[in-house]
């Protein structure tokens, strides 16, 4: 484990974080990134947060959503990033999203953040009997990729996407 990292706490949301997370929301818009995903105009936080505490049941998922584990990355108190984990996969995380997705707030980065959560969320795959897992990023994302290759990726290909960059798919064996 990086030396760097071994105070960081990948847990659920709750509805103490509202302020830090709708921060880092906006911190990771410029990058275009989602922190929180499927965030509703007017609902209240704590449903926010009981609505993906759902979805990792398999409860409520709205069109095109599979069973996911949202997991924030907290460094002394602090927010510093969040995984998305995807039990299973359907035709478009197949292609492009992959299992995991992350990502880490600009204040917090180039400390080994990214890639201590993505080896955790590796672990939170395993027991649900993933064998290997699809990660993927932008062709010229070379964080991530790097964030990637350290937990062990495998390039499969790079896949044009429509309307977007091309994608790096790769595969991290967990059997
Ligand atoms: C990509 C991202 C997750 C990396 O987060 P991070 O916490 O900085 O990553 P790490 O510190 O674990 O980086 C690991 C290595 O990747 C490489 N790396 C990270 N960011 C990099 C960058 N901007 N440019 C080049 N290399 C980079 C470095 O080699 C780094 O190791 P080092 O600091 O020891 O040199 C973060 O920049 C981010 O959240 N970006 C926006 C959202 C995003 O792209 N998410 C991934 C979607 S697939």
């Amino acid at each position: 484990m990086d030396p760097r990292e071994s105070a960081l706490r990948l847990r659920p949301l709750t509805d103490a974080d509202r302020e830090q997370a709708l921060c880092a929301h906006e911190e990771l818009a410029a990058d275009g990134f989602e922190f929180l995903l499927d965030l509703r105009e007017g609902e209240p936080w704590e449903e926010h947060v009981r609505r993906h505490e759902g979805y990792r049941h398999g409860i409520g998922l709205p069109e095109g959503y599979v069973p996911a584990t949202f997991l924030v990355a907290e460094v002394a108190g602090e927010l510093v990033g969040r995984s998305s984990i995807r039990h299973e996969l359907n035709d478009h995380l197949r292609q492009v999203g992959g299992h995991i997705g992350y990502g880490v707030r600009p204040a917090f980065r180039r400390r080994g953040h990214a890639t201590e959560i993505l080896r955790r969320s590796l672990e939170v795959l395993r027991p649900l009997g993933v064998p290997r897992a699809l990660v993927t990023c932008d062709d010229d994302n070379t964080g991530s990729a790097t964030v990637i290759e350290r937990c062990g990726g495998r390039l499969e290909n790079v896949v044009p996407v429509a309307g977007g960059a091309p994608k790096r798919r790769y595969w991290i064996d967990l059997a």
